[in-house]
């Protein structure tokens, strides 16, 4: 398999039980602008996200809404797919892990492999198991009685499951992994993983029995069992690419997985496990980011602090939340937004900082130069290319906000509104156009319209219009005023 000119990224599928957070949009928009900054580099690309259908809370949710599943289901989607669209996420599949016909061949054909290499048996089991996680999880890690992530206390369980022989591939995992022969970044996460595998892997059940789990996929050759979610849903980044169905497009594989810190050790154990079972190859890099929080605390109704990504969407675009996102988060460490640091960092750096600077530089350009200055095919910024090489997404935002302070200070330098020097305004331009090309795999629309400017000679609307009074609560625009200062 040849695949240095493909690149593939997956987003985690999520759990459709809930309309989509900042958290989904976050982990998909990581995806994005990769997708985005390979295919500007000319590869071939492709990006899959989804949703993790087969779990109870769906059946729950639904249930509490008198719905049947599958009705629910498509209204779950529909809003994760508008919500994508809205922040100009693209994706170029969107799996459902309930699809029979896309996802469940390769199901089923990753378990007869896995059951082939001998790598499956069955065993009764007694332990606790969290909905929330959709996990077992062990006395210890409980608080209070309670799943700390969740809050809610697991149910006991005793069960005839089918277990897999994690085991078995423990040292081969912490070879791979210490070797980056399986890449893991940030390297704290490595260790993470490292350290967890020192202390032990065990085999881990991987079917549950159907009356638990009516909702899923059967276990081939045993109607009575109902594969474990986990096993299912990371097959997906496979099945999307047609593995047990004609494998179309199996030669993007293997490929990035983008995850959030706490589903770790099912990419960086479970997921690689099965694939060497499967015979396939491993993923070239799971990367890891952290969590988002609000106001330094995990967002909940209860704390009334969540933050909806549409509705900032609705009132600062999509790009200013692209913005904030890209720059304000770390890419690997957990990362805060409020409405007030939102607003902070929009009417500091988009209004006043890019906003104003490209009003500035087009403004010179509409009134001083005779014709549109004329920008050779920009090459990709090298530094910019290799901070995404690496996954330093933040650290690259950081770089094209350094280029807009850098000409906006040049400006104030030679102050061409003065010597009206063509010369002098064109090559503002030019770097201007460089800086709308930096921008177009973090802000696309917000690139478009600064190149389409140059090209027309032209001023652009106010890009992001400066926020004079706090957005209102019904979601609505907030007032804006419109202006941008002049030179
Ligand atoms: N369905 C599984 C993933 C299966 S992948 C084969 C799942 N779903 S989830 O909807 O609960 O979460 C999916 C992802 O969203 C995880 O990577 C998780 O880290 C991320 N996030 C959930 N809340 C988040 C934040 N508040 N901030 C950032 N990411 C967060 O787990």
């Amino acid at each position: 398999m040849n695949n240095k000119d493909t690149f593939y990224v997956t987003s985690p599928i999520f759990y459709p039980n809930a309309k989509p957070h900042m958290g989904h949009a976050y982990a998909t928009l990581l995806c994005d602008v990769l997708t985005r900054f390979h295919r500007l580099v000319g590869m071939e690309s492709y990006f899959l996200t989804g949703t993790d259908e087969h779990t109870e809370k769906i059946v729950k949710a639904a249930e509490a809404q008198s719905k049947k599943p599958g009705e629910y289901l498509e209204e779950m989607v529909t809003s994760f797919k508008s919500l994508y669209a809205k922040l100009n996420i693209s994706y170029d599949q969107f799996i459902r892990t309930s699809d029979k016909d896309v996802h469940w061949p390769g199901a089923i054909e990753m378990w007869k492999r896995l059951a082939k290499s001998d790598d499956l048996y069955k065993s009764s089991y007694t332990g606790l198991y969290c909905i929330g996680c959709e996990t077992f999880i062990t006395e210890k890690e409980l608080v209070d009685g309670l799943c700390p992530d969740h809050n809610m206390a697991p149910e006991e369980v005793t069960e005839e499951n089918y277990f897999f022989r994690l085991s078995k591939y423990a040292n081969q995992l912490k070879e791979l992994i210490s070797k980056d022969e399986l890449k893991i970044i940030p390297k704290s996460r490595k260790n993470e993983i490292l350290s967890l595998i020192k202390s032990g892997l065990h085999d881990v059940s991987f079917s549950r029995p159907k009356e638990k789990m009516t909702w899923g996929i059967p276990v081939p050759s045993d109607e009575s069992q109902t594969m474990y979610i986990w096993v299912d849903a990371l097959t997906n980044y496979v099945t999307g690419l047609g593995f047990g169905r004609g494998e179309e497009k199996m030669y993007f594989w293997p490929g990035v997985h983008v995850i959030g810190k706490d589903i770790l050790r099912f990419h960086t154990a479970f997921w690689p496990a099965m694939l060497i079972s499967a015979g396939l190859e491993l993923p070239k890099t799971v990367f890891v980011h952290g969590m988002i929080t609000s106001g330094g605390k995990k967002m909940s109704k209860t704390l009334g602090n969540i933050i909806d990504p549409q509705e900032l969407i609705n009132v600062y675009g999509a790009d200013a939340v692209r913005y904030y996102l890209l720059r304000h988060v770390s890419s690997t460490e957990d990362g805060d937004i409020t409405k007030e640091l939102f607003r902070e960092a929009y009417n500091a750096n988009l209004a006043n900082g890019l906003g104003n600077l490209v009003a500035r530089v087009m403004k010179l350009a509409e009134t001083y130069l005779s014709k549109p200055v004329t920008v050779q095919h920009s090459v990709l910024n090298k530094e910019l290319e290799s901070y995404l090489d690496k996954f330093e997404i933040q650290k690259a935002a950081n770089h094209i906000w350094e280029k807009i302070g850098k000409l906006d200070a040049e400006i104030q330098e030679t102050k061409p509104w003065e010597s009206k020097d063509e010369k002098v305004i064109g090559d503002l331009v030019i770097k201007l156009a460089h800086i709308g090309h930096s921008l177009s795999s973090f802000m696309p629309d917000t690139s478009e319209k600064i190149l389409t400017a140059i090209k027309e000679n032209k001023m652009p609307e106010a890009l992001f219009p400066r926020l004079l009074a706090p957005e209102r609560s019904d979601g609505g625009q907030a007032r804006k005023d419109g202006s941008t200062s002049s030179p």
